[in-house]
């Protein structure tokens, strides 16, 4: 069973004076990862579920508690969670991917504590290992403001957590054999939503209610592996109100597009005819278009849905015109006060000089007839022992060669992509711009672990450094996932202020697991634990290049 425990420690020092310093709350979870069967397009089959659920329990916590979750893996292969989104400030050894910790092998547990520092939004955690994000695992995570912030809308009746994604049939381990023996995924089989599916007219039970003249919090985020979804609410106006973390200037959207790994949250109030709506949830820039409905009920609801859906946005060209529109219509609410997770600097963004600019190229490409993905020619392969473990214990030669990526994109058409572990050096504080360009038929999104971004353009065909005058250097919108439309290029913005060891990744779980991410190697010169925290006492080490080492010497204040 869950067990969730809400501690607030007092420490109490006394020195001449009485010095009362209150740590910030805990938040403790236990869970257990086990397979069962599921059935979200009404087939059932293996999923990975989190006690007993799918989607997984939701951590609903508030910005700088600490989050412990003790994770034991009941699954016959290795697991890692990983929470996109959560800054992890100065402690990449919780972040869950296979760069930074070892896997928590079956019959295992290991117990993540991280804290959701200088933070608010909406994120998803999920499984990194494999194709296990195919089959589950996944659930939301909810950082809510403390309680003297102000939010730039008024509380809301309720809030909804909605995960949707594309969906395969297949099974994880299926779906993984295809790409390890150098198949491509194909076709995805449907779309779910909250576990389930459903079409205009089925008889399903609602997946929310709302009480008429009320409004609700809808967070939604895309679960899936590789499908851009757009999603309505029939006769209802979304109200934009936050991005990954960042409060948006209010908009009223008709529909909205949300890319693999992105989050947002829209306001939607019960003041139409009351009876059942539907949710429309439809694939995005893909050729045979999928699509799923849930029901919102009201409560006091006389009737069904109107069989007559809401139309989707268009396709082909004018499809990728129009999402990226929307995409430039976001804005950050400048004067709405939130946590912020650089407040010294990055507030006024377009006033910092770049010292770094790198550019990445996405490419696909067939290794001895398998199919390969890279960034810069370097398809990225994980190692039995974590990089940063490598890196900590002044072994990382044995390991992997640095900055194989080179910044200028440079090496995508070399005849094949070079297969090894990619890290790119990078300069404690830096103020980076990073150019992704797609050459690519599809649309790719990319998510950067330990940071925050500037997002400040997404625009059609190749960047050239003249683009920069058309940045928005105002109120882009701080998030931690970007969408690169077929054929075009995004640039982004960030301060590399969080030391440790953070992945770049593909969000299309596919193209990551065969090379499309790397790693940021941040190292903060001054081995303070001011920058960043020590290896984890309860970490285990793995791969044989570091067990027998001495520890190195701990960072200190
Ligand atoms: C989630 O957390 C927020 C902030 O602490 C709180 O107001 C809300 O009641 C919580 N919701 C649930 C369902 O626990
Ligand atoms: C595994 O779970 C046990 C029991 O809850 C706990 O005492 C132990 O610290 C956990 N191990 C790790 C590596 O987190
Ligand atoms: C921005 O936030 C402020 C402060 O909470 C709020 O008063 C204002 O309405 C918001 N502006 C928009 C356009 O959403
Ligand atoms: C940024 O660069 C410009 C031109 O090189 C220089 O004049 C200015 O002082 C720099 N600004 C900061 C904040 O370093
Ligand atoms: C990485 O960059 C830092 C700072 O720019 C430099 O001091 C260090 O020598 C570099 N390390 C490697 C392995 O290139």
């Amino acid at each position: 069973m869950e067990r969730v425990t809400l501690v607030a420690l007092l420490l109490c020092l006394s020195a001449g004076a009485l010095l009362v310093q209150a740590e910030d709350p805990y938040l403790f979870f236990d869970w257990k990862v086990t397979y069962g069967t599921i059935a979200p397009l009404g087939v059932p089959q293996q999923g990975i579920l989190i006690n007993g659920q799918f989607p997984g329990p939701r951590i609903n916590c508030t910005s700088n508690n600490n989050i412990v979750v003790n994770v034991f893996n009941q699954l016959d292969e290795p697991l890692l969670l990983t929470w996109a989104g959560v800054q992890q400030r100065k402690n990449s050894w919780q972040d869950g991917t296979l760069g930074t910790m070892c896997p928590i092998l079956p019959g295992q547990n290991y117990t993540y504590h991280f804290q959701v520092k200088d933070q608010i939004g909406s994120y998803f955690y999920y499984p990194t290992v494999g194709l296990q994000k195919a089959a589950g695992g996944m659930g939301p995570l909810n950082v809510h403001s403390r309680d003297l912030i102000p939010v730039p809308f008024d509380r809301p009746a309720d809030e909804y957590n909605v995960l949707v994604g594309d969906w395969y049939t297949k099974g994880h381990k299926a779906l993984k054999n295809m790409l390890d023996s150098g198949r491509s995924l194909g076709r995805p089989d449907g779309i779910q939503i909250n576990g389930k599916s459903a079409k205009v007219g089925d008889n399903v039970e609602p997946l929310f209610t709302m009480e008429p003249g009320k409004t609700y919090r809808y967070r939604v985020c895309n679960v899936g592996l590789k499908t851009s979804i757009n999603f309505r609410i029939q006769g209802h106006p979304l109200k934009l109100v936050e991005i990954e973390g960042s409060h948006t200037v209010q908009y009223d959207f008709d529909s909205l597009d949300v890319h693999v790994g992105q989050c947002l949250s829209v306001l939607v109030t019960a003041d139409k005819e009351p009876k059942d709506y539907y949710f429309v949830a439809s694939s995005r820039f893909i050729k045979v278009p999928l699509s799923s409905v849930g029901i919102i009920r009201y409560t006091n609801g006389k009737g069904p849905a109107s069989p007559e859906l809401p139309p989707s946005p268009p396709v082909g060209s004018a499809g990728i015109a129009w999402s990226m529109n929307q995409f430039r219509s976001f804005r950050w609410n400048l004067t709405a006060s939130a946590a912020r997770p650089n407040p010294q600097g990055s507030y006024h963004y377009g006033q910092i000089n770049i010292t770094r600019t790198i550019k990445l190229v996405n490419s696909e490409s067939r290794v001895g007839g398998k199919l390969r993905y890279a960034i810069n020619g370097v398809s990225h392969i994980d190692t039995p022992t974590p990089l940063k473990h490598a890196e900590y214990f002044g072994v990382a030669d044995k390991l992997f060669q640095y900055n194989l990526v080179k910044d200028d994109g440079s090496a995508v058409n070399t005849p094949a992509p070079t297969i090894a572990p990619s890290v790119v050096n990078a300069t404690f504080r830096n103020f980076v711009e990073i150019i992704f360009e797609n050459h690519e038929k599809t649309i790719q999104t990319y998510n950067l672990d330990g940071y925050s971004f500037f997002a400040v353009a997404v625009e059609p065909g190749t960047w050239t450094p003249e683009k920069r005058k058309n940045y928005n250097l105002l109120d882009a919108i701080s998030r931690h996932n970007v969408q690169v439309y077929p054929g075009s290029w995004a640039a982004i913005m960030t301060t590399l202020d969080n030391a440790g060891m953070w992945n770049l990744r593909s969000e299309m779980q596919h193209r990551a697991y065969l090379g499309q991410q790397l790693y940021f190697s941040v190292l903060s010169p001054a081995r303070s634990l001011r920058d960043e925290y020590n290896l984890p006492d309860n970490q285990p080490l793995c791969g044989g290049i570091v067990e027998k080492l001495p520890l190195p010497a701990p960072y200190t204040a």
